[in-house]
């Protein structure tokens, strides 16, 4: 197999492209750098099956040869970088994914969306199943990512309706683990950041809105099984076990050893109160569910973040 991973030098692309190495596929990461670092794929670079592609997708992929599998990962994907990068993450959502579909159907590759559980919004249903339209401010400042992660699931359907292309949705929960940036405003970096730091953890509000946090290795599993699946439709992956934020930060402050407490700030605009997968349908369609505790996940994480 020959895979083409957009985005591959980003958190879970490069997770991704290590996976994908040692299932025996040849890869190529595709990755403007623009929230992604070679550092984090400087490990395979020399493995004579990877390669890394410096390139915007939002240009056209210029890469030569024939793919048999596509992951679409390309995108600003964190509160702080969307923000910072308003167009940028329109165009990737827009522009880029065209490009990448469109290659699928040149190559008459399997291709799989990065979609996100953004595209339930602030949800009204919970836990959130894929059947839910979601309930999402158009215009807000969030509006720049939930929507082009919106746009690009509508842009996928029509590739497979009208153009047959082999085309699979992952819509992606909090997701976490090594290689994440401790500044790019997501909740664990930022804590775990804090607590090693022996400074008191930033919480939202009364840190009573809820993620379920899942571990990279479990979701990249849930990636590979997805795009070998026949499931056409939106599939949610992620863990569903619910946490509020208040006691994330608690038992990240435990397991480090910090004494510094937390401190409040207002809640950012539109930031979601309550976010759960239902993933019913990953279990029917995929046989897939996480498998990583959340003590072994954060431990690993912490180390990681130690280290670096
Ligand atoms: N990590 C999560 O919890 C999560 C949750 C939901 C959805 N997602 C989606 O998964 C994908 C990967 O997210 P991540 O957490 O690894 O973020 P990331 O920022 O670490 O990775 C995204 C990568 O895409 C690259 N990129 C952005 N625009 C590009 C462009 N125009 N051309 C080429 N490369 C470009 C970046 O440089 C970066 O390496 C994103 O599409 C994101 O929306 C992630």
């Amino acid at each position: 197999m020959r895979t083409l991973v957009t985005g591959g030098a980003g958190f879970l692309g490069s997770h991704l492209c290590e996976r994908l190495l040692i299932l025996g596929h040849d890869v190529v990461a595709l990755d403007n750098m623009v929230t992604g670092r070679p550092s984090n794929v400087a490990h395979m670079v020399e493995n004579p099956r990877f390669s890394l592609v410096n390139a915007d997708l939002c240009d056209g992929i210029p890469v030569d040869g024939r793919f048999d599998r596509i992951f679409n990962l390309a995108s600003p994907a964190s509160p702080i970088d969307y923000v910072e990068l308003p167009f940028e993450t329109l165009y990737v959502g827009s522009d880029g994914t065209r490009h990448a579909l469109e290659r699928a159907v040149l190559d008459g590759a399997r291709i799989m969306i990065a979609s996100t559980s953004e595209v339930y919004g602030d949800p009204e249903v919970h836990p959130q199943v894929e059947g839910y339209w979601g309930n999402v401010n158009p215009i807000g400042p969030r509006s720049v990512y939930d929507e082009a992660k919106r746009f690009s699931e509508a842009l996928a359907m029509a590739f497979a309706r009208y153009k047959g292309c082999q085309v699979r949705i992952a819509r992606i929960f909090n997701t976490y683990g090594p290689r994440m940036r401790s500044n790019d405003g997501r909740v664990i970096p930022a804590f775990v950041t804090q607590a090693l730091a022996g400074e008191a953890l930033t919480v939202f509000g009364e840190g009573a809105q809820t993620r379920s946090f899942c571990f990279v290795s479990d979701l990249i599993e849930g990636f590979i099984r997805l795009i070998e699946s026949d499931y056409q439709l939106p599939v949610n992956l992620g863990n569903p076990i619910e946490r509020s934020v208040l006691d994330l930060a608690t038992r990240i402050n435990s397991l480090v050893g910090n004494a510094a407490g937390v401190i409040h700030k207002p809640m950012p605009i539109d930031d979601p109160s309550r976010r759960r997968p239902d993933i019913s349908l990953a279990k029917a369609e995929l046989g897939w569910e996480p498998a990583v505790s959340f003590e072994d996940g954060l431990a690993t994480t912490i180390r990681w973040f130690e280290a670096n």
